[in-house]
């Protein structure tokens, strides 16, 4: 190598490499913009269906009657159960739905991968607490199908929580993930293996992996007046709160908000109608409680750098009150992913160069 100083863009960080007009985010202003909406209107106005159609018409994906499509393609991939051997009784939520996805063809259709991931991801819960899975109820939308697959309530509040979410994190820039299937397919490689090598980068703990350990610090904090010594002696422990900064927002992520709103308003209804023990409205003041002492506390600690609640904070909150378990929470994460990960396969497919990044040679030359 020559001596000639040159810049080595460790992470790719702030490095443009292609252009999109699927999702922004903006971290200076705490701003997510997904397919020209900001995420808390996006989430407050469309569902699931609608979200991913809006999404995949902006990558020029053909999204008509993606209710229906979905629907068809939930039942034929609960179908394929039987030819997947034991590839979902596998330990890891994120390894089996690997392994399930990867038995789809070549070409194999979008909303076919979505509907696959929602069912292979409720089977292997089923499967993995010694039951049989659930088939889809047909005509149902996708957010109360997966809740229905999963065996938990899937009443219009539940269900409309579980949309929230799945619609909130649809899309979120050039993550890790998304850049994965965005690789893929700038090789002209085929949709599957590109929704496989995404799932393998989401399975990764620095990507998907907060929303468990959220549950468990708020279990061990137990209540709010408890959060600020706890809190303390984590940080002079030297470790991190979860669920509370991000490599780019610096301001608090407009998605927590979304799940915040969805909490809240689940926790409305369901106390409304009786059905509800108070368990979701004591972890939703807990977690306020929580969120409030950790993010002043690292304010007086990290005054130069703003740490606030990232998607994972209320990701956790919201997912154990609909009664899903810890271990599926990067799995239906990549539920709703998986229409982002195929918006960027066909963008990138359209009009993407391939990806093909230098490295600089720190090895020995011969001679
Ligand atoms: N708790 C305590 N300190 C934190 C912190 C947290 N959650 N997040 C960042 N810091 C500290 C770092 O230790 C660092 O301090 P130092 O300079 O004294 O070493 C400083 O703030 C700057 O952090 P930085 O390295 O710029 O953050 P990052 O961009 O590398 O990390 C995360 C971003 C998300 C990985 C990090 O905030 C984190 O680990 N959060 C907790 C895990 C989590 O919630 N992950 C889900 C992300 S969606």
């Amino acid at each position: 190598m020559s001596d000639v100083a040159v810049t080595v863009h460790e992470g790719l960080e702030g490095v443009l490499v292609t252009r999109t007009r699927l999702s922004h985010v903006d971290g200076e202003r705490g701003r997510l913009i997904v397919a020209g909406h900001d995420v808390e209107d996006w989430a407050a106005r469309f569902d699931f269906e609608q979200a991913s159609q809006r999404l995949w018409a902006a990558a020029g994906l053909d999204a008509a009657g993606l209710s229906e499509r979905l629907d068809v393609a939930r039942a034929r991939a609960f179908e394929t159960l039987p030819q997947l051997g034991d590839a979902l009784r596998r330990e890891d939520a994120m390894d089996a739905l690997r392994a399930g996805l990867a038995h789809w063809p070549e070409h194999t259709r979008p909303e076919e991968l979505v509907a696959a991931a929602a069912v292979y991801t409720a089977a292997h819960a089923r499967l993995r607490s010694g039951c049989e899975p659930i088939a889809p109820c047909r005509g149902q939308r996708h957010a109360q199908a997966l809740l229905g697959m999963l065996g938990l309530a899937d009443d219009a509040d539940r269900s409309r929580a579980l949309d929230a979410y799945l619609v909130g994190v649809i899309d979120h820039g050039l993550n890790a993930s998304t850049f994965a299937a965005r690789v893929v397919a700038s090789a002209h490689s085929d949709l599957v293996s590109a929704v496989v090598a995404a799932v393998g980068a989401l399975k990764g703990p620095l990507h998907g992996g907060a929303p468990g350990p959220v549950l468990d610090m708020l279990d061990a904090i137990g209540e709010p007046e408890r959060a600020r010594g706890y809190l303390q002696a984590e940080l002079t422990a030297g470790r991190r709160i979860m669920g509370m900064g991000h490599r780019i927002y610096r301001q608090r992520d407009p998605r927590a908000l979304v799940l915040e709103r969805a909490l809240t308003q689940l926790e409305a209804a369901l106390r409304a109608r009786g059905d509800e023990s108070g368990r979701t409205q004591k972890r939703l003041e807990l977690a306020r409680a929580v969120e409030q002492e950790a993010a002043r506390l690292l304010a007086e600690r990290h005054p130069e750098r703003p740490l606030q609640a990232n998607v994972e904070f209320y990701t956790a909150v919201l997912l154990s009150a609909l009664g899903i378990d810890p271990a599926l929470f990067s799995a239906v994460f990549a539920c709703a992913r998986s229409v982002g990960w195929i918006a960027h396969f066909t963008e990138q497919r359209k009009h993407g160069r391939l990806i093909r990044p230098s490295a600089l040679y720190i090895g020995t030359t011969p001679g």
